[in-house]
């Protein structure tokens, strides 16, 4: 039997129904989006328009128009931030971003001279929003925030920052890639100007899918231009939207499986998923604490993260315990720094990583009890 517990990296397995639907659109479609007046192609932008009314209603917000699709969160976000800053803005964040808001962050400090602040989060990796509003200064440009992250799983107040970033007129953007699909968002309510989500984890769609949602009335620059399917004449990026964010030919399979992994989401219930996570994450950490000698980082309390428990174990490479849990027991997890050596210097394992387990819809607690008696075993094997 195999365990995979690497949903923090990409959930498995889809819903069938997900896996059907880009088949069938495959093979009995198959046209492109926005750019033909065949019925097929009406068809394709049919479903299009339907995987954005989904994700629009999902998240609480009336402007189809402007949800725009990306090939994944880290594309949604790089769009954001670039699209917004400018020579000499000033940009806050939290401590415990991936790499897709930090290296993008890192590259503009660089070379176009923007300014960070990095709220400090508490060791279990809360943010306090009243650091986060000490920090504002006259030339910030915008608020970043990761919803919750994805190495100590911390939930962050992102409704209280958003509450202050409005205060300030400042634009929020929220990194919910390991929120979107198993943890209730609504834009209107958590104050959130750009809502950055990825296609492929809690919200069980296919990877290369994901997307940025624009609460938000000034302009964002785009980050490429190209081909939209009409007003082809015109020399330079229409003004309108989706257009101006998105160019060039959709993943039209893959949104078509997005579309059918939120109707499966609709069809269990957000509450539903979140609370059967819950339980699960619950369950894993009273397991999990009760191994001598594993450490687990974060908060110890299912109400305050999402699906990930990261720890090590004494002093054995992470590196050596997941490939020890592949080899010996099939059980699939994460070793390392994740993509957030801001996350693992806060918790002073930058140096070393650590194991990361990510718990997802289909996992059951027996899956959790084979990780835990497995741990038991490896540990007993290298004190030998
Ligand atoms: C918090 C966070 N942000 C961004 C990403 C990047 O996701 P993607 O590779 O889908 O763009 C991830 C996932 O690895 C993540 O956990």
């Amino acid at each position: 039997m195999q365990i995979y517990l690497d949903n923090a990296a990409t959930s498995y397995p889809k819903p069938v129904a997900v896996a059907d639907s880009v088949y069938n659109f495959m093979i009995n479609n198959g046209t492109t989006s926005g750019r033909g007046s065949y019925k097929k192609a009406m068809e394709s932008d049919r479903l299009i328009y339907e995987t954005r009314k989904l994700i629009a209603d999902l998240f609480n917000f009336n402007n189809t128009k402007k949800v725009i699709f990306t090939s994944n969160v880290t594309e949604s976000l790089n769009l954001a931030i670039n699209g917004i800053l400018n020579e000499g803005d000033h940009v806050v964040t939290s401590s415990i971003e991936h790499n897709a808001v930090w290296r993008c962050l890192k590259t503009l400090e660089r070379d176009k001279g923007i300014s960070i602040t990095k709220v400090k989060a508490s060791k279990e990796g809360y943010t306090n929003p009243e650091d986060v509003e000490k920090s504002i200064r006259e030339n910030t440009k915008l608020i970043i925030f990761t919803h919750a992250s994805n190495v100590l799983g911390t939930i962050q107040p992102i409704r209280e920052i958003g509450k202050i970033a409005k205060n300030h007129n400042i634009p929020f953007l929220v990194d919910a890639a390991q929120t979107a699909g198993a943890y209730p968002i609504d834009i209107q309510k958590d104050n959130i100007n750009l809502l950055a989500f990825t296609g492929h984890k809690s919200l069980l769609g296919p990877m290369g899918t994901g997307g940025l949602v624009v609460n938000w009335d000034k302009n964002i620059q785009p980050l490429k231009a190209g081909g939209t399917g009409g007003d082809s004449a015109y020399e330079y990026q229409p003004d309108y939207y989706p257009n101006r964010l998105e160019t060039g030919t959709l993943n039209v399979s893959g949104l078509v499986g997005l579309r059918e992994s939120i109707k499966f989401i609709n069809k269990e219930s957000i509450e539903t998923i979140h609370n059967k996570e819950k339980e699960l994450v619950k369950y894993a950490l009273n397991k999990l604490d009760k191994i001598d000698g594993l450490k687990i980082y974060g908060p110890k309390d299912s109400e305050k993260i999402v699906s990930v428990i990261s720890f090590n174990i004494k002093d054995l490479r992470p590196e050596d315990v997941g490939f020890e849990l592949d080899n010996k027991y099939s059980i699939m997890v994460r070793a390392g720094l994740h993509c957030a050596p801001n996350a693992h210097e806060l918790i002073g394992t930058k140096a070393t990583g650590c194991v990361r387990i990510g718990i997802g819809y289909f996992n059951k607690k027996e899956d959790i009890d084979i990780l835990a008696n497995s741990l038991i075993e490896i540990i007993k094997t290298y004190e030998i």
